[in-house]
């Protein structure tokens, strides 16, 4: 494995680094990556400034959860904070992305206003909203449960399309209960969000978590460039991305 310039590994398939993405960003070529798939900190969980501000093992832990989860950074900003730094990575997601690539970025419905504002702000063209049941949530008594959290659909100038089917606006899936991040999203979900992208594309995801968008991509044959900004985070995804990249590399070499 050979390291990447600011703390990180790559692999055939598989790079991943370590840091802000922010920073990390910069030394991604220019029109490089075909498609971005993303899971940033919603900065969500509540209204008052006060309730964004809770750890997130507080925020986002359901009750009968036993589980201890690592925190994780960004998920504390007020509105406007968030709004300014989303447009500023956007900017650089629209940068290293080829012409007509896609953009799916995962939202709740707290912050589905804002950030397709800032998508849009960043030059992306918005294409629209898929939704994810999560077939649970937490009963609100008197209230609708917020049970579906959404998919922004944006793209670099005009889609590039990769085949002539038509993709479902609507998933359900569960939330996998061994998930390894406390905001995991389920990896079959992500598999068929990735089918807007051609296989053998290479696909980014900035916020990876746990990496699950890369065990998607590598499952799927997508190459994958994952950054993350905690330690833990980072680590989990290495030690859960490296097996399954060599794992694919064996099956090619034999096929
Ligand atoms: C919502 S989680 C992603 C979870 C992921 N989809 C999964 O299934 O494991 C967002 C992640 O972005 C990371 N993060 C926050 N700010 C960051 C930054 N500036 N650069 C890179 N990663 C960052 C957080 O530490 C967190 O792990």
């Amino acid at each position: 494995m050979a390291g990447s310039p600011r703390g990180g590994g790559v692999m055939a398939g598989l790079d991943l680094r370590h840091g802000d993405c922010l920073d990390l960003l910069r030394d991604i070529p220019d029109a490089s990556v075909d498609c971005i798939l993303t899971d940033p900190p919603y900065a969500s969980g509540g209204i008052s400034l006060r309730e964004r501000q809770q750890r997130t093992q507080t925020k986002y832990k359901l009750g009968n959860v036993k589980k201890v989860y690592p925190e994780f950074f960004g998920d504390a900003k007020d509105q406007r904070g968030w709004m300014a730094w989303a447009q500023l990575w956007l900017a650089q997601c629209w940068r290293v992305a080829r012409d007509g690539a896609p953009l799916l970025i995962f939202s709740d419905w707290r912050q589905l206003p804002t950030m397709t504002d800032a998508i849009q702000a960043a030059g992306w063209s918005w294409l629209g909203i898929m939704a994810w049941d999560k077939r649970s949530s937490r009963p609100q008594k008197g209230r609708f449960r917020q049970q579906c959290e959404f998919v922004i659909f944006a793209s670099k100038g005009p889609l590039s399309l990769v085949h002539d089917r038509c993709l479902p606006g609507c998933f359900a899936h569960c939330v996998d209960r061994d998930k390894l991040h406390l905001t995991a999203k389920p990896v079959p979900l992500l598999k068929e969000l990735l089918e807007v992208a051609a296989p053998g594309c290479t696909v980014l995801d900035p916020f990876m978590g746990a990496g699950s968008t890369g065990q998607a991509c590598l499952e799927t044959g997508r190459s994958f460039i994952g950054m993350e900004l905690s330690r833990p985070y980072y680590e989990i995804s290495r030690r859960r991305l490296e097996p399954l990249a060599q794992h694919y590399i064996m099956e090619a070499d034999h096929a």
